[in-house]
């Protein structure tokens, strides 16, 4: 009696396990796990996201997302010089070194961001430097190939000099870098960068390039002048914090330039606000008081035609990747930046895959 009840329970469980199965079969919903369904699978080339390692540590949450969904990251902050060297000769490589073992136990590329920039100049560096040129240039030296020098083979590429051209319009930054240093600063920070680490990718990298047609003719002239000298330059980054009213027809222009100078292509911290800015600290403009579904909508489209004018106009050998800078609109910089209450990721507040995630997955995953 006892093993015809058996029996019966067994093939009931079964039954409904195999009916499940058949169920999902036929409503073509794949069993894919959410490792299977992560952007970096969906993905030709490397996805990236943006991150402060402190986050990790302590938000399971973002630590998954970061697992499911990317194959490469970048410190938002940590693996910069005020970081790095907040005083002189006192280096702290806490955060670089947690970076670099998290990116190795988890099978993630490492992308250093950044060594030189204006922003990311600690004050005693300024206050020295702006006295004594011999000093800043022999400073220049020593930091980059101490820093590179000790991540040599951990750090897959750095962003060597970022924002080096003016806000607006194809001039060089009036930084302390430039006025003491020339603009030679960028050329020589990509040579020490070269022989402390030759198997590192360098990029230039710069915000506003896929819309300000100067600055990206500024930029685009400097890359050819270092190209002529031999400067190991082998990428150019493109931050991408778009809004959505900058036209897809003058970023798709504005790619194909870049691709054309056949260096590796890096959209390197991609964000999409609704509302709009003067590139100022607190100079946001609010425009729209609440994210409506229409909005999410044509955000999501946005990011499928960012993906598509990625994959259409840089040639795959030069598709070095695409990175979200703060991938959660719990995180993003834009609120407390510029003063706004933006949605520009493709995360919500709470950590929910938004209509933007999957607009971007098909931008990937077009025929
Ligand atoms: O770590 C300290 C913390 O100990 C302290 O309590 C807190 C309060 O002052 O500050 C924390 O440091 C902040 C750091 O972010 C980490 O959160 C710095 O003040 C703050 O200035 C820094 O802001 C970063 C900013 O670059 C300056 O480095 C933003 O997170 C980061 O998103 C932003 O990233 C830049 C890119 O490098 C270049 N392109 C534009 C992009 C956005 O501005």
């Amino acid at each position: 009696m006892k093993s015809i009840l058996k029996k019966s329970i067994s093939f009931t469980i079964l039954w409904i396990f195999s009916s499940l199965l058949l169920l999902l079969a036929v409503s073509g919903c794949s069993f894919e796990s959410p490792q299977k369904s992560g952007l970096k699978e969906a993905s030709p080339f490397p996805i990236g996201g943006a991150i402060e390692i402190r986050q990790i540590a302590k938000d399971t949450v973002l630590k998954k997302i970061i697992q499911e969904n990317f194959n490469s990251i970048t410190a938002t902050s940590d693996m910069k010089m005020y970081n790095i060297l907040p005083q002189e000769g006192n280096y702290n490589w806490r955060q670089a070194d947690s970076l670099v073992s998290f990116s190795t136990k988890d099978n993630l590329r490492l992308f250093g961001h950044t060594l030189v920039w204006h922003s990311g100049t600690p004050e005693w560096v300024a206050e020295k430097g702006s006295k004594d040129s011999l000093w800043l240039a022999h400073f220049l030296k020593e930091y980059i190939q101490t820093y590179v020098g000790k991540y040599k083979g951990q750090v897959a590429a750095w962003d060597v000099v970022n924002e080096g051209f003016e806000t607006q319009g194809g001039d060089y930054r009036k930084s302390l870098w430039f006025e003491v240093l020339g603009k030679d600063y960028i050329a020589n920070a990509f040579r020490y960068t070269h022989e402390a680490d030759p198997e590192a990718e360098l990029f230039y990298n710069d915000f506003n390039l896929e819309r300000d047609t100067s600055k990206l003719n500024g930029v685009l002239s400097m890359v050819e002048e270092l190209k002529q000298n031999g400067v190991p330059i082998t990428g150019l980054g493109v931050q991408m914090h778009l809004r959505m009213d900058i036209p897809n027809a003058l970023i798709r222009e504005s790619v194909r330039k870049m691709a054309a100078t056949g260096l590796k292509i890096h959209f390197s911290e991609l964000d999409i606000i609704f509302n709009t800015h003067d590139d100022t600290r607190k100079g946001g403009v609010q425009l729209y008081k609440e994210l409506t579904p229409e909005m999410l909508k044509q955000q999501a489209a946005k990011y499928k035609e960012v993906a598509l004018i990625y994959r259409e106009e840089v040639p795959e050998s030069q598709q070095f990747g695409i990175t979200f800078w703060d991938f959660t609109d719990r995180d993003t910089w834009i609120n407390p930046f510029f003063g706004l209450n933006d949605w520009p990721t493709i995360f919500d507040e709470n950590l929910k895959p938004k209509p933007a995630f999957y607009g971007f997955k098909e931008g990937l995953q077009a025929e």
